[in-house]
């Protein structure tokens, strides 16, 4: 299992840092789950100096595709590596939505961080209208195809997918458990199709829209829901905390 707690554009530093110390304490020993937090880029460093040594990992929300050069206002995977980061968010539907990101422009973030030894916690999912329109699944089929075409997966723990239904995030409305497993199995059958069975049963493929303590322990006992991405409730770290646990 994998809980990772994705920020947003929320926290400055100091909120940032007075987080990330109230999430290592109240997450304490999470055992054999791994917890990640993911705050904005400005306080990557002064989070990572909190959690090292902790079991909390680093990630980062997004990160440019090329090694570096001119293109102002981003930040490459070598800058992510250097201040502590283990996990990149890619393809949030957040930045599909508002900021244009493609499939294609996704594929070459994921092998962009897998170069440098980040893992990629893909976000892939469907709009209101396309699951009312049945297309669900062809979505969902076509941003998996897209974010890993051309890459092999040799080790299962270096890439995360998350399923988080568009409309289930930040509204509140979360899908049912029946929902997120339904969905999981069909991404797990894509993946069993690429990489095999056993890698395929490896791979982390987590939930994520509007989890919280209350709902996360029956969308976590699904078969294949392997962890969380969490937005709104990470950002307390008792709540956050809680999800752990449910892990
Ligand atoms: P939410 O966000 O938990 O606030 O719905 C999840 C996400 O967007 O990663």
């Amino acid at each position: 299992m994998l809980i990772a707690g994705n920020w947003k554009m929320n926290t400055d530093l100091p909120a940032a840092v007075a987080l990330a110390e109230a999430v290592v304490k109240e997450v304490g020993d999470p055992g054999d789950v791994q917890v990640a937090v993911c705050p904005p880029f400005v306080s990557l460093a002064a989070v990572h100096e909190v959690v090292d040594g902790s079991p909390v990992r680093l990630g980062a929300q997004n990160m440019h595709f090329e090694e570096q050069g001119a293109y102002t206002g981003e930040v490459s995977a070598a800058m992510l590596t250097s201040v502590g980061c283990t996990y990149v968010i890619l393809g949030h539907s957040e930045r599909r939505q508002y900021f244009g990101e493609t499939d294609a422009l996704v594929n070459q973030k994921v092998k962009q961080a897998r170069r440098h030894g980040l893992v990629p916690i893909i976000c892939i999912g469907e709009t209101l209208d396309q699951r009312e329109a049945g297309e669900a699944e062809a979505v969902v089929r076509t941003q998996v195809a897209g974010a890993l075409e051309g890459i092999d997966v040799e080790d299962p723990s270096t890439l995360v997918l998350a399923y988080e239904p568009v409309w289930a995030i930040g509204t509140g409305r979360t899908a049912t458990p029946e929902q997120a497993q339904a969905m999981h199995a069909f991404i797990r059958g894509l993946l069993r199709e690429r990489y095999g069975e056993a890698t395929a049963a490896a791979i982390h493929v987590l939930y994520g829209g509007s989890m919280k303590p209350g709902n996360a322990a029956e969308l976590l006992a699904q078969a294949d829901v392997d962890g969380g991405l969490i937005g709104g409730a990470s950002l307390k770290a008792a709540d956050f905390a809680a999800i752990v646990r449910a892990a």
